[in-house]
């Protein structure tokens, strides 16, 4: 039987703020998601959750320490490699929608799909198929600021 690896494995991953005085946010964590696991993290205001959310959703990048997500080592990475790995490997429900003010909901989510190299058709289609499983066919014509923060959620 293989073993399978984590689909996200950190180590010794820091983050140290610098501007004007050093800030040691995270220190050296250790940490393995596996496949298929849900994973919460929690701690007190300032903790560095959202510095570790920034970290692996390559929002960000660590000062040291290794970060793999499906065993590749996103460290490593050309801009354009962790520019793909966002695209197609990382879902990000940001606290605050990043929407794409003047596009409709549709051309949002097909927007991710098109920077893949799907075809419009393609892209409208799969597009379609989503917004309707989270409810929102009837919205597909409306843009975020037309929507209410729930729906705005169910579009990332
Ligand atoms: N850009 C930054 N520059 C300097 N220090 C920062 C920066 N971002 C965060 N910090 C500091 O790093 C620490 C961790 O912040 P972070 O935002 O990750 O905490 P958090 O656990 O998400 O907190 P909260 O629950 O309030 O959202 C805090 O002390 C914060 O002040
Ligand atoms: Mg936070």
């Amino acid at each position: 039987m293989t073993e399978e690896s984590p689909i996200i494995e950190l180590k010794n991953l820091t983050k140290v703020y610098k501007n004007g005085v050093e800030f040691r946010a995270l220190d050296n964590v250790n940490l393995k998601i596996e496949r298929g696991e849900f994973v919460a993290i929690v701690g007190p205001s300032g903790s560095g959750k959202s510095t570790l959310m920034h970290l692996i959703g390559l929002l960000d990048t660590p000062s040291s320490g290794t970060l793999l997500i499906d065993k590749n080592d996103v460290t490593k990475m050309s801009d354009k490699e962790l520019s793909e790995t966002r695209n197609r490997t990382l879902g990000f429900v940001f606290q605050y929608h990043h929407l794409l003010p003047d596009f409709t909901a549709l051309e949002n989510v097909m927007m991710p799909l098109l920077i893949s190299g799907k075809n419009r058709k393609e892209a409208t289609e799969i597009a379609e198929k989503l917004l309707k499983e989270v409810g929102l066919e009837n919205r597909m014509d409306h843009r975020p600021g037309e929507l209410s923060g729930g729906r705005t959620r169910g579009l990332q």
